[in-house]
């Protein structure tokens, strides 16, 4: 088999770079090792910066983010009785942010791919990139026991955190720079009312909470717990009355419960690999960082990467121009780093650390008094949660 991009990876990043260059005329193969109900069964990040949105209404995938979306223009941070609210939209000249899951999003774009004849292939095993280094770069992958090579002029490595792409750079070339938090959260969905019409971020002496949502009636919640937490041992029941005790008096007043249709622990970590590109072969989303979600920006960067990747391909395609895939990884890295800051910065913030003592819970009180007081330090908190802005220009 042949193309011009070999993907690997059918998470959002593959798939929006899949899209964006099939719609530019290039073509493109993507390889996902699971199957597309175990893909579609995942239930992670739920907040679009803007610049997420206009990229999928572009890809021609944004109408039922547009019908189903829900904008938001703010969201409360709750700490030490107080509940204040971040006025995203006052405080950034009018930028939003739009819940919609990323199991819409990856769902929105494996129809696409479908109606357009894109080439997806899902169950695709022992995926290896060959001669990266090379001008002709080829996959193998082995399909219902048949092994397949795909020759390509470029590979996108969108293949997540544990993926194979990072994992076959030489070592001597690869720098990583990792954070583990010594907590994790545990996540419930439940087909509840929401209860608010915003996010609530609650920093609370029992540790970290926080209310999001899919829709008007699919909640999302999340408490700080252990590390070695037992998910057996979190009954509805127990979680629920965790984030009850977590949250500001009146909400846990109106909160409805309901069944769990979904709970899980997911452990916080901050991790960049540099460089983002090796030879012909180019390191997008997940596959290159990992933020803690505090900041809800995962899902984000990785968006940012597809941005700089596909344009930089299409001037490769179209104008003969290598500049935007020479520049590639210090490009994406840019915004990277500062996606990493605000992340842990906030995850330091809202969390109760293990090892934590009074003096540096005052001191989370204190910034957090601080910065709801101040317009200089709310601006900040939403210009980053909004999303920096993508850099543009020929120099990328
Ligand atoms: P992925 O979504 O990981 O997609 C990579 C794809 O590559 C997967 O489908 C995988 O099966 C496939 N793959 C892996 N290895 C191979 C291989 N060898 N061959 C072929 N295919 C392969 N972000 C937030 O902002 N908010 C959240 O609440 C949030 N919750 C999260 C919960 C969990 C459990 C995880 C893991 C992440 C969460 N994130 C969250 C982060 C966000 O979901 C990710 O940043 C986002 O999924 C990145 O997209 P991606 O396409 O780069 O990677
Ligand atoms: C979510 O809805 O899953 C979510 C929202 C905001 C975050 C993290 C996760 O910061």
């Amino acid at each position: 088999m042949k193309t011009q991009v070999g993907i690997i990876g059918g998470g959002p990043s593959g798939l929006l770079l899949s899209q964006i260059l099939h719609l530019q005329g290039i073509e493109n193969v993507v390889l996902e090792r699971q199957s597309r109900d175990y893909v579609l069964g995942r239930i992670r990040a739920g907040v679009l910066e803007q610049g997420l949105v206009e990229m999928l209404r572009d890809a021609q995938v944004g109408e039922r983010m547009d019908r189903e979306g829900l904008i938001h223009d703010g969201f409360h941070l709750a700490f030490g009785g107080r509940t204040e609210r971040i006025d995203l939209k006052g405080l950034t000249g009018g930028k939003t942010v739009m819940v919609y899951g990323q199991t819409e999003v990856t769902r929105d774009l494996y129809n696409a791919r479908d109606d357009m004849g894109g080439l997806v292939i899902d169950e695709a095993t022992d995926v290896t990139p060959h001669d990266i280094e090379t001008d002709a770069p080829y996959l193998t992958f082995v399909k219902s026991g048949l092994e397949t090579r795909l020759d390509c002029d470029f590979i996108a490595a969108c293949d997540g955190f544990h993926g194979v792409g990072r994992q076959s750079m030489p070592k001597n070339v690869l720098k990583t720079y990792e954070r583990v938090y010594p907590f994790g959260w545990l996540g419930v969905l439940s087909r509840t009312r929401p209860v608010d019409e915003e996010l609530i971020y609650a920093n609370h002496a029992r540790g970290f909470a926080l209310c999001s949502m899919r829709s008007p009636t699919l909640s999302r919640y999340y408490v700080q717990c252990a590390l070695d937490e037992n998910l057996d041992e979190w009954s509805d029941d127990r979680f629920w009355d965790e984030l009850k005790t977590r949250l500001p008096e009146a909400a846990a007043a109106t909160l409805v419960t309901g069944p769990s249709i979904e709970k899980s622990i997911a452990p916080l970590r901050s991790f960049v690999a540099e460089p983002m590109t090796h030879g012909r072969m180019f390191l997008a989303g997940d596959a290159a960082h990992i933020v803690p979600p505090t900041g809800a920006k995962g899902l984000n960067l990785a968006a940012s990467d597809v941005y700089y990747l596909s344009r930089a391909l299409i001037a490769q395609y179209q104008k003969d121009d290598e500049t935007g895939l020479k520049n590639y990884s210090k490009t994406a890295l840019s915004r990277v780093w500062k996606a990493e800051r605000f992340s842990w910065w906030m995850t330091t913030l809202m969390h109760k650390f293990p090892d934590q003592g009074v003096f540096d819970a005052k001191m989370q009180q204190a910034e957090l008094d601080y910065l709801t007081s101040s317009k200089a330090g709310m601006t900040a908190m939403a210009e980053n949660y909004v999303g920096l802005p993508y850099q543009e220009g020929d120099e990328q």
